[in-house]
């Protein structure tokens, strides 16, 4: 059986990357074998060597422990237009084979001894022609997790994808809120949240702390992996990705 977590998320940039690293790096920490992959991601940069590559892959590959030679692995498919994959690949004259796609997700999951996938996007993202984020999870017949914002317009967000994941069958682990700082939070952050609790009945598994970075490459993945501990329900999401429940 696979035994892994989809990481998704109401939108671009809400923290995917971020979290799937913080968890990452606590599994990591624990002694687990971790795998992570990002199928596929837009928005690629030139990196040293001057091949394209996904800073998202980058932190993750970071808070796993992994060299670049399984860079292929955990990334196998990096476009450089900043739009949603279907669209940046055809706009490159680029095909997506998503059996491909979903073909190096199963070899990291059966390379490992739990994965995680980070999306694209939120849940219904194109990421190839109408195959979205949502077919993918699907697929693949792993939990997810959602990570939100704990801002205005979250509860919208939140309750719409935890609405369409059950339409379509997806087993959302639960909720993490990103962002959350204890000390600036007020009565729209608690209020939201305690809706978000309500009207989608799923568990918040954590809400993790914006931590001052100057540069994503400077995250000290020990760090993260303390915060995971301190703000993530790491044994509760190790338990659903080992699908213990
Ligand atoms: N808790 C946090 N503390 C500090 N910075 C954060 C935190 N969460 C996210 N960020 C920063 O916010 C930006 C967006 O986060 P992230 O890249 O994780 O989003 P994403 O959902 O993965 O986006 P994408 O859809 O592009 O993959 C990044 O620069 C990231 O470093
Ligand atoms: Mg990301």
């Amino acid at each position: 059986m696979s035994k892994g977590l989809f990481v998704t998320a109401t939108d671009t940039e809400v923290g995917k990357t971020f979290i799937s690293g913080a968890i990452t790096a606590a599994l990591r920490e624990r002694g687990i074998k971790i795998g992570v992959v990002k199928p596929v991601a837009s928005g690629c940069v030139t990196g040293i060597n001057g091949q394209l590559v996904s800073e998202d892959a980058n932190f993750l590959m970071a808070a796993a422990g992994m060299g670049e030679e399984r860079r292929h692995e955990v990334n196998p498919v990096c476009l450089e237009p900043a739009l949603t994959p279907a669209v940046a690949a055809e706009a490159c004259g680029i095909t997506i084979d998503v059996a491909k796609l979903n073909g190096a997700c199963r070899h990291m999951l059966e390379n490992s001894e739990v994965t995680v996938v980070e999306g694209v996007g939120g849940i219904t993202a194109p990421i190839w022609q109408d195959y979205l984020v949502a077919d993918m999870i699907e697929e693949l017949g792993l939990p997810a997790v959602l990570v939100v914002r704990p801002n205005l317009g979250t509860i919208n967000h939140t309750v719409l994808t935890a609405a369409y994941a059950k339409q379509r069958g997806i087993k959302l682990a639960g909720i993490i809120v990103n962002r959350w700082d204890e000390d600036k939070v007020t009565l729209l952050e608690t209020s939201n949240v305690a809706y978000i609790e309500r009207l989608t009945g799923l568990p918040v598994l954590g809400k993790f702390p914006s931590v001052p970075v100057v540069q994503e490459d400077q995250v000290s993945m020990r760090e993260l992996a303390g915060l995971a501990e301190q703000h993530l329900a790491i044994d509760q999401l190790l338990q659903g990705m080992r699908g213990e429940k």
